[in-house]
């Protein structure tokens, strides 16, 4: 059975991650190549439902405070839906998977973020993910001040003007992303074959090209074209 080929982007809220990941699909569509993209959480419909949850800031307001654990199962339910709802069918078809967010995230937020640690949710990820890594993930790593502020400065946009609210995670303070950082650059040096780091603050452009040699380079040959 021909395999796809799993690309993953993670960082920081406000990274760039998003618009680099739609810049990716266009171009490799151009290219011929058939393209699923989802994002974590979410994607499914049990993971806009789970997204809703842990990413409204007025959840709290209903369900009371979210335990740590609770938030981090409710991550890896969103996930086993996406990977055997999505992530599988589209690589066993050969197709190429652009995930925005996926277990890195869970390390980085709920591992260093939350302090819950890295082998709690490694040890999630092998059992509830069947240990599914992708082939390549690409960690944009601009610094932690120019993340935040975008990030923080979308949001107050998004609200104002749509009403909606996705800032329970935007309102932490800076220690915790500055843990969130850290856990990303070692993520990263421990597997420096899969992932790939950004670290600029350079242009769209410039960052979307850095992107297209990346995964120009890495995607095989097989990858299935339209
Ligand atoms: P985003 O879709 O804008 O990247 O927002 C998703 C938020 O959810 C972001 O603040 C990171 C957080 N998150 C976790 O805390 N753990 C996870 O496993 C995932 C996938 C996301």
């Amino acid at each position: 059975m021909s395999r796809g080929y799993f690309i993953t982007f993670e960082g920081l809220d406000g990274s760039g991650k998003t618009t680099q990941l739609r810049r990716l699909a266009a171009w490799l569509e151009a290219e011929g190549h058939t393209v699923v993209t989802l994002r974590q959480p979410g994607g499914t419909a049990l993971g806009d439902r789970v997204r809703s949850i842990l990413l409204d800031s007025r959840s709290e307001a209903t369900l009371g405070p979210i335990a740590p654990l609770a938030e981090m199962a409710l991550m890896f339910a969103d996930r086993a839906q996406a990977i055997h709802e999505i992530i599988l069918p589209a690589l066993d078809a050969g197709t190429i998977v652009l995930c925005d967010r996926y277990t890195d995230s869970s390390e980085a937020y709920q591992g260093a973020g939350r302090e819950l640690g890295s082998e709690r949710i490694l040890a999630m990820h092998r059992s509830v993910c069947d240990n599914l890594q992708p082939d390549l993930t690409l960690l944009l790593l601009p610094s932690l001040e120019s993340s935040l502020y975008r990030a923080r400065r979308r949001n107050q946009r998004a609200t104002q003007q749509k009403g909606t609210d996705e800032n329970r995670f935007e309102r932490e303070g800076d220690t915790f992303y500055r843990r969130i950082y850290t856990a990303y650059e070692a993520i990263a040096a421990r597997d420096p074959h899969r992932v790939a780091t950004i670290r600029d603050d350079a242009s769209i452009e410039q960052i979307g090209e850095r992107i297209r040699e990346i995964v120009a380079s890495r995607l095989p040959a097989q990858a299935a074209r339209a």
